[in-house]
């Protein structure tokens, strides 16, 4: 019998700053992916389409067969379409929505046997962190804390009218190595300013104070190390803070920059991008907004009308 699953999975950011590995958010950014019973092959338009895998070492696909493999089926004969629009390698979480939407759209296919818990544990453990396959399953900002029996999440609201302008550099970075660079020991002085400042960006978003964004969203535990495979980074910081934004950090491990605002978004995104030129970093604005939605079933959006 003939099935098919339509999902679509937002692109996330995680770290926001500080809160390193510890809290990630939902972006306005959508993959699309479709599974059909009764075909075959993997099919790939978008962002990634030279280049992601459609063997078996395609992360979907492998997401896929991870949910029939828990649940003790066969993976039936199945054809995936992926519509992307999120950057791959750019610290958008391009990785996390192709695990995410493959492990969600494999429990609809066989009837949804799967819940949220387990396919937050699942997703964590494909992708190595849950900073960004929380909010790409539960939408919002979530903070996310590992416990002996897996991972306790918790939701922090956001403020309405919040912007999020992103430089997109053209060149990607690796997550594996943006972590081989990181120290494996930081100073008790790093811990504690970076704990004061996550604790700050919780407070501020819940209450809506964000004037203290510019503070919370500093950092000393991967930021300064992490500079060193971007050099300009710190100057397209100043450049966003200088033009009005209310805070910018380095989108998970890089290589998109990221400006929070209310307000001022072109001028943002353009002195962002100005900066950039200046260093000699070739890359893309974007302007989105956070998104409280994570992963869903769509009934053939975003997904018919690309295919022709
Ligand atoms: N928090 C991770 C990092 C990226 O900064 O390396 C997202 O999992």
């Amino acid at each position: 019998m003939y099935k098919r699953v339509d999902v679509r999975v937002p692109a996330t950011t995680a770290n926001l700053g500080p809160a390193f590995d510890c809290m990630g958010m939902a972006l306005d950014i959508w993959n699309y992916i479709r599974l059909e019973t009764g075909h075959e092959g993997i099919l790939i338009y978008g962002e990634g389409s030279d280049s992601i895998s459609v063997g078996q070492d395609n992360l979907v696909w492998q997401a896929v067969s991870r949910v029939f493999g828990q649940v003790g089926q066969e993976v039936p004969r199945l054809r995936i379409t992926c519509r992307n629009n999120i950057p791959l390698a750019r610290g958008l979480g391009s990785s996390a929505a192709a695990v995410v939407g493959g492990l969600v759209g494999g429990s609809l296919l066989c009837e949804g046997l799967l819940d949220q818990s387990q396919l937050l544990s699942l997703a964590a453990e494909m992708e190595g962190h849950a900073d960004n396959v929380a909010p790409a399953l539960l939408g919002g900002c979530q903070i996310v804390a590992q416990t002996q029996s897996g991972w306790t999440t918790s939701r922090v609201p956001v403020p309405e009218g919040l912007r999020a302008v992103l430089f997109i550099p053209d060149e990607q970075i690796a997550t594996a190595q943006a972590r081989a660079i990181l120290p494996s020991k930081v100073s008790m002085e790093d811990a504690v300013h970076n704990v004061g400042r996550a604790a700050l960006l919780v407070n501020a978003l819940a209450s809506d104070h964000l004037e203290l964004l510019k503070l919370a969203t500093e950092d000393h535990l991967h930021q300064p190390a992490r500079q060193h495979l971007f050099p300009a980074m710190k100057s397209i910081f100043k450049a966003a803070l200088n033009a009005g934004a209310l805070g910018v950090f380095l989108s998970g491990a890089g290589s998109t920059i990221l400006a929070l605002t209310r307000g001022r978004e072109m001028t943002i995104g353009y002195e962002m991008a100005d900066m950039a030129e200046k260093a000699g970093v070739k890359g893309t604005i974007r302007i989105t907004r956070p998104t409280p939605l994570g992963v869903q079933a769509v009934d053939g959006e975003g997904v018919d009308t690309w295919q022709q």
